[in-house]
Formats: structure tokens, C-alpha cells, sequence
């Protein structure tokens, strides 16, 4: 019997079953089966803190943390309990729920924005971000950051990737893009369009600080064409700073956007900003057309919203920011430490800022490979460690990052030897793949990648500077 069937029948089986009933076997691209070389956990059948159990029962130290959406832990004790006596009162009425204005004042004296809107993933926020600074200026065009890999599902976004099919070129051209840390960039977009450009949005960072006070200048560059500025903290957000990355770099963006580690798991973002312009989408003003913000059905269901407050209780009352930062400096101390006694240090690196971290795998040639990835991942896998990245949460003690520490040593003891001697005798099954790519047959047009398989941006950023590697983590 092979160690697949061995190890992971129930998830193999699944995995089937899910390649019928769901194009791409899985809800999400970054979670698909392409993602994760075949001796991979198919299917988690729960988590606690910072383990999982996969269906098969194989338990891991998880790093990646649901697309970086849980910040504190898997059901963790108080957020669960704020969640289900939510539920006991009932998720969604005809008429808004009180806990929609709690929401909103918890919210908006941790991130000091003036309003708030609520909605439930990432990409309703920042499409919101976009209509709004489009209906705003009247203008058409909108920037976004090319070092930047996600910003959102929509067409304004999707159609600046490889995977563009179903976009018309009419909206692929809507959606321009310059550059993070090149200040030139942004005055080169603005000379070229003049009086065009709606807003820029950017992350705050991705791992490497804003130099010669790059925000700022584009801060200002926006404010003298008439463009807003949006800085989408998906990521950053309950990670950089309690009150964002925004805060960190003392800069007050127009609109941002949150999600992610806001509900720590559960459906919940949000978009705030200035009054000036998120009154638009109000009942209020008379000056200006309405703005059809954000509405959905689910948008406020009151247990997300009430997971949303007592993860936020959470970051106000305890060290949570700097728990993230301590375990992820250790870890990649640790890691450091066992690549440079594989003598791999040229060929595997940890990036990125340690409440966020991500890694390089790098070929022979000192080329990004997949293959060198996938191979990682299998002998971490093995070790009971699933790292797509090394993003940690607040329950990742010592005890987790020692055993992570020691089963990536001993994924990189059989890494070196690949180096040596070539993966295929060690990597079981095909390697993995970039979600962003145009076509199934492998043509390895990958110039884009999902946030937590850094792999090909890396393609595009070798030879640049090693924060830069961290763009995507
Ligand atoms: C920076 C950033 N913005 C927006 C999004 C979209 O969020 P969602 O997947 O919740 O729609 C993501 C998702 O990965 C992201 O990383």
C-alpha cells in the first residue's frame, strides 16, 4: 500500500469525491489539492489553538492559520463563547441588531477611523473602497500596488492577473498599477493619466518597511491630484499594530479595509474611512449622489459581529501583537540556525516581519521552484508541522515553535540532500503549483501568486532585495 493511502485515505477519498462536485475541489483556491504536494492532509476535520487534525486523524502544528484569518487560535475559548451566546439570540433580523453599533464603536476607538461599514469577506470591503473613491471623484481609474498580490475577487482585480478569463478588456483597462517603495512609479501614473486616477490602493507593507516615507509621498501625491488613498489591512490588521499598519506608520489613509484576523476565523470585514467620503453611502447628504456602498444580506450577522468584538477585547486588553512578534522572531532565529547547519542557507529563507512570516524555496541554481517548495512541505508534513507559510497566532507557545524548529531541521536534512542529488528521488508525486495561472497543462505562465504561496512573485522579484522576496508572504 503507498504511504498516501496509508496516511491519508479518508482525505484521498474526499479529495475525489470533491474534484466532482467542486470545480477545483475546494471552496478556495489557495487551499486547493494543487496547492500541496500528495502527501498532504486532504481535508481538517477540526483545530484547536494552533493544531489541526486532518480527517485520517494525523495531527499537526499548523502555520497559515485559515488564510491568515485566525489571529488568536483555532475556536478559541473566548470567542467561541461570545459567538454561540450571540446565536442563542439569533444571527439576522428584519431590522439592524443592536450589536451592529457596539460593533461599530469597539471598531472604530481600536483603528481611530471616523465610520465603519461591516460586511463579510476582504474583497466586499475593498470593491466597496473602490466604488465609493470612483463615485467620490467621478473619475474611472484605479491603482493598484503590482508588488501587492490580492486585493480582491472582483473584476476591477482579477482582471489585472493571468487567470483574466471572463473579464472585458473594457474593465481589465479600468485598473493600472505601480509599484511599492518606487515613488517614481506613482508620479508616473499620475502624469500619464491625468485627472483619470480615482484612488491608489496599496498594502501598508508586506513585510518591508515604506522607505524615504513612501506613504506619506504618496499620501500626498494623492491629495494634490484629487485621488483618494486606501490602504487595504487585510493582512496587516491585527498584526502590525492593534490598530493596524496605519497606526505603525502614523499615517491616516482616506478609506481602509480590514477582514481577516478581525473575527478571528469568522465572516467579518470591514471598511472605514474619513466621514467626508463615507457618507455617500448614507441617508444623510443631499449634495451628492447616493452611493451603493455595501448591503448584503448576511453582511452583519450578529455572531460575526460578536466575534469581531471579543477578538478586538482581545488585542485591547492583552500583549497579542507582541506574542506574534516574540514566537515569530524565534522561529525564524531557529530556522535560520538549521539551514545555515544543512549549509542551505542559500537555498531556503525565511522572509517577511515575524508576525507575518513566509519562505523562499530556492533550487540549485538559486532559481524559486515549486518542486523545492513541495518537497519542503511533504517533509514538514511528515514531521507534523502544515506550513504553507509561518504565520502565527497568539496560541503558538514554545513548545510549538521547539518542535516546529526540529521538524524543519529535519525537513532540511532532506532538503540538502535534494540539492545534492536532485528531488526526484525524495518528492513523492508532482510538485505544487501557483493559483494564478492562465492554463491547467502546466505552462508555468505564473507571474502571480495568492498570498500564501509566495513562490512565484518570487520569480519576478530574484535578484531584487530579500524584503522584496517577502512581498508576498
Ligand atoms: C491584502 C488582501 N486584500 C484583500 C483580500 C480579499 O479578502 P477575502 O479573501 O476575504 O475576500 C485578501 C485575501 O487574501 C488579501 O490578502
Amino acid at each position: 500500500m503507498s504511504e498516501q493511502s496509508l496516511r491519508f485515505r479518508k482525505s484521498v477519498r474526499l479529495q475525489e469525491r470533491g474534484r466532482e462536485l467542486i470545480p477545483g475541489g475546494s471552496h478556495t483556491y489557495a487551499k486547493g489539492e494543487d496547492q500541496y504536494p500528495i502527501l498532504a492532509p486532504g481535508f481538517i476535520e477540526r483545530g484547536l489553538g494552533c493544531h489541526v487534525w486532518d480527517v485520517d486523524g494525523n495531527e499537526y502544528i499548523e502555520f497559515g492559520m485559515g488564510n491568515r484569518s485566525v489571529g488568536l487560535g483555532h475556536a478559541y475559548p473566548t470567542v467561541v463563547r461570545a459567538v454561540e451566546t450571540a446565536l442563542q439570540g439569533g444571527s439576522n433580523f428584519t431590522r439592524p441588531a443592536r450589536i451592529e453599533v457596539d460593533c461599530a464603536e469597539t471598531f472604530l476607538e481600536l483603528i481611530g477611523a471616523q465610520m465603519v461599514k461591516f460586511c463579510k469577506d476582504g474583497s466586499d470591503a475593498t470593491s466597496g473602497a473602490v466604488r465609493l473613491a470612483r463615485a467620490y471623484t467621478g473619475r474611472d481609474l484605479v491603482a493598484c500596488c503590482a508588488d501587492h498580490p490580492f486585493f480582491s475577487t472582483d473584476d476591477w482585480f482579477i482582471g489585472t492577473t493571468p487567470m483574466n478569463a471572463g473579464i472585458p478588456e473594457a474593465v481589465r483597462k479600468l485598473t493600472v498599477t505601480f509599484r511599492y517603495n518606487d515613488i517614481a512609479s506613482v508620479k508616473d501614473l499620475f502624469d500619464r493619466h491625468p485627472g483619470r486616477l480615482a484612488a491608489l490602493i496599496l498594502e501598508p507593507s508586506r513585510g518591508d518597511d515604506p522607505v524615504d516615507g513612501f506613504l506619506h509621498e504618496v499620501q500626498r501625491l494623492c491629495r494634490e491630484k484629487g485621488a483618494l488613498l486606501i490602504l487595504d489591512e487585510m493582512i496587516t490588521g491585527f498584526r502590525w499594530h492593534a490598530a493596524g499598519a496605519q497606526k505603525l506608520y502614523g499615517i491616516e489613509p482616506d478609506l481602509s479595509t480590514f477582514g481577516k484576523a478581525l473575527g478571528n476565523g469568522f465572516s467579518v470585514s470591514a471598511l472605514a474611512g474619513k466621514r467626508e467620503y463615507m457618507r455617500l453611502g448614507g441617508l444623510e447628504h443631499t449634495d451628492r449622489p447616493r452611493v451603493f456602498l455595501l448591503s448584503t444580506t448576511h453582511g452583519a450577522e450578529t455572531h460575526a459581529l460578536a466575534a469581531a468584538i471579543a477578538t478586538m477585547r482581545t488585542y485591547q486588553n492583552e500583549a497579542v501583537i507582541e506574542h506574534l512578534h516574540r514566537q515569530g522572531t524565534k522561529l525564524r532565529k531557529g530556522i535560520a540556525e538549521a539551514a545555515r547547519r544543512h549549509g542551505v542557507d542559500g537555498h531556503f529563507k525565511v522572509v517577511g516581519r515575524p508576525c507575518c512570516l513566509a519562505y523562499a524555496t530556492l533550487d540549485p541554481n538559486g532559481k524559486p521552484s515549486q518542486t523545492y517548495r513541495s518537497l519542503f512541505l511533504q517533509e514538514t508534513i511528515r514531521r507534523g508541522v502544515l506550513m504553507p507559510s509561518l504565520v502565527v497566532s497568539y496560541t503558538h507557545d514554545d513548545t510549538a515553535v521547539m518542535k516546529t524548529i526540529e521538524a524543519v531541521d529535519g525537513a532540511l536534512a532532506v532538503y540538502a540532500q535534494a540539492l545534492e542529488s536532485g528531488t526526484s528521488r525524495f518528492l513523492v508525486g508532482r510538485p505544487t503549483q501557483v493559483v494564478f495561472r492562465r492554463f491547467n497543462n502546466g505552462d508555468g505562465r505564473a507571474d502571480m501568486t495568492t498570498p500564501e504561496n509566495p513562490q512565484a512573485a518570487n520569480n519576478a522579484t530574484m535578484g531584487q532585495s530579500e524584503t522584496r522576496l517577502a512581498a508576498t508572504s
